[in-house]
């Protein structure tokens, strides 16, 4: 089984992937990294040197590669995609096991308020703007977060509750 962590920035999908790996003695990869590694660039510097839509493109090529393997893994999602391209429905595939961590605007805010310089989406942000753009861009991203096999809410526990979970 391809287990697959979904969910917005700040709700652990690293560390809980990783975690999560190890105790199921399987490969783990965060989709980030990898896209980090082929293109030779951090994704900070891909925003800003290529633009979104270029690093989406990545993104989703390198998904598509990365469930085309034979073997079994756990993979960290980035908190956008599933939703670009088709992504979310690659993750209905038969051997793909999706859970999204779930994870309140209050939580999010509280994480990614240090945060936010290094992460491209949100470093135009104030801290007072910051809860209002959590706000809309969860509301935007519900759907796809939503057709995943599990979900699982991340709030007030800690990642060995979570990865038990
Ligand atoms: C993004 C989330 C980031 C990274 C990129 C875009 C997003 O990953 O892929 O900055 O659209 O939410 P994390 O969720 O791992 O921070």
């Amino acid at each position: 089984m391809k287990i697959v962590l979904v969910g917005y920035m700040g709700c652990g999908k690293s560390i809980i992937g990783a975690f999560l790996a190890e105790k199921l003695q399987l490969s783990f990869y965060d989709l980030d990294r990898e896209i980090e590694k082929e293109t030779q660039n951090s994704i900070s510097e891909l925003f800003q040197s290529k633009g979104e839509i270029y690093f989406r493109k990545k993104e989703n090529e390198i998904l598509k590669a990365l469930l085309e393997k034979e073997e079994d893994f756990v993979l960290s999602l980035g908190g956008g995609t599933p939703c670009y391209y088709n992504n979310h429905e690659l993750l209905l595939k038969e051997g793909v096991f999706s859970i999204y961590l779930k994870a309140s605007v209050e939580t999010l805010l509280t994480r990614l308020k240090q945060e936010r310089t290094q992460r491209p989406l949100l470093h135009n942000q104030d801290e007072v703007s910051l809860k209002d753009f959590i706000n809309k861009h969860l509301f935007d991203r519900n759907f796809y977060y939503h057709q995943v096999s599990k979900i699982v809410t991340v709030d007030d526990k800690s990642v060995v509750q979570i990865v038990d979970e």
